[in-house]
C-alpha cells in the first residue's frame, strides 16, 4: 500500500544547522503512528515538514502520493489537517463558530457554511465529548477543553490525514485516553493516517500502531511499541533511566526511575 505521508531522506531544520538528519518514514492509511522523544528533539519540526511550514533541505516528503511541493493551499488543506502544540488563539467566536472554522478549505470563495458543514461541525465536537460546549465562548473555556475543541475542528477538515502535535498535553486521564482511542479508531474504521506526537508514552503504547524515537537529529529507533520502548533505547534518548514492565497483554509499560528510587536501590 503507498503511504499517505512519506518522509525520504528528508532533512529538516531552521538554518544552516539541520534539526532532523535524513528521516525516513512512512504513515500508511489506517495507520496510527506516535512520534516520541526529548524536548527539542525535532518532533513538532516533523510535524511542520508534513505541512511545509518546514521544507527539507535535502529529500522529499510526499503526501497522498504526490510531492508536498505540488500541493496549493487549499489542496494541502483539504488533504491534512493538523493539531498545533501551541493550541489555538482565543478568538472571540464560539466553540461551534471555531469548529467550523475547520470547513473552510471545503467552501466556495466567499461562501457560507451549509448544512452538511454544521453536521460535520457537530459530530467532530461529538466525537471529542465537546457537544455540550458548542455555544460556549471559546475565550472562557479551560485549558483542557479548548485542547478538545481544536481536536474538533481539525476532524471538522475531513482530511484523510491528521497531524497531531501533543493532543493530550492537557487533557486529564479520561479525555486523554479518549483522544487516543478516538484516533485508533478513525484510523481503523475511517482508513484515517494519523501521526501523533506525545510525551504520553505509556497511552501510545497502547494504542499506536508504531512509534518512531526522535532522539539526537535523527530517528533513533522505529517499529512496534515492544521493538521501540526498550528501556536502553529510552535512557539513551531521554538521559534518564526507566523500567520497562509488561502489561498483562504483553503491552510495555515505561515507568521513569526517580532520583529517590535510584538511591533506595544504591543502599
Ligand atoms: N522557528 C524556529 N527557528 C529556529 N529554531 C527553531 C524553531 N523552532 C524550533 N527550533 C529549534 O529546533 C529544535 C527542535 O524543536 P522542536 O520544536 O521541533 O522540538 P520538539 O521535539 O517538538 O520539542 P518539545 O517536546 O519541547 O515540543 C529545537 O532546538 C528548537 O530550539
Ligand atoms: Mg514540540
Amino acid at each position: 500500500m503507498t503511504a499517505a505521508l512519506r518522509f525520504e531522506g528528508a532533512t529538516l531544520g531552521y538554518g544552516p544547522c539541520p534539526v532532523l538528519r535524513a528521516v525516513d518514514l512512512a504513515v500508511r492509511e489506517g495507520e496510527l503512528v506516535g512520534v516520541l522523544g526529548p524536548n527539542g528533539s525535532g518532533k513538532t519540526t516533523l510535524v511542520r515538514g508534513a505541512t511545509r511550514v518546514v521544507e527539507p533541505a535535502e529529500g522529499a516528503v510526499t503526501l497522498l502520493g504526490r510531492p508536498l511541493g505540488l500541493y496549493d493551499r487549499r489542496e494541502l488543506a483539504r488533504s491534512v489537517a493538523v493539531v498545533p502544540q501551541e493550541g489555538t488563539p482565543l478568538f472571540p467566536f464560539t466553540v461551534l463558530e471555531t469548529v467550523l472554522m475547520g470547513r473552510a478549505p471545503w467552501l466556495r470563495p466567499f461562501a457560507f457554511e451549509g448544512e452538511e458543514d454544521l453536521r460535520a461541525a457537530r459530530e467532530a465536537l461529538a466525537a471529542v465529548g465537546a457537544a455540550d460546549l458548542a455555544l460556549r465562548d471559546l475565550a472562557e473555556l479551560s485549558g483542557g477543553e479548548r485542547q478538545r475543541v481544536v481536536v474538533a475542528r481539525a476532524l471538522a477538515q475531513g482530511t484523510r490525514v491528521l497531524l497531531a502535535d501533543e493532543p493530550t498535553a492537557h487533557l486529564d486521564l479520561r479525555h486523554g485516553v479518549a483522544i487516543f482511542s478516538l484516533l485508533r479508531r478513525l484510523s481503523r474504521e475511517r482508513g484515517l493516517a494519523a501521526l501523533v506526537v506525545t510525551h504520553d508514552v505509556n497511552l501510545a503504547a497502547i494504542h499506536c500502531d508504531r512509534l518512531v524515537l526522535l532522539s539526537r537529529g535523527a530517528v533513533a529507533a522505529e517499529g512496534t511499541p515492544r521493538e521501540v520502548l526498550r528501556a536502553d533505547l529510552l535512557a539513551e534518548a531521554y538521559g534518564t533511566p526507566v523500567h520497562v514492565q509488561e502489561r498483562p497483554d504483553g503491552s510495555p509499560f515505561v515507568v521513569p526511575v526517580g532520583i529517590a528510587d535510584a538511591e533506595r536501590g544504591a543502599r
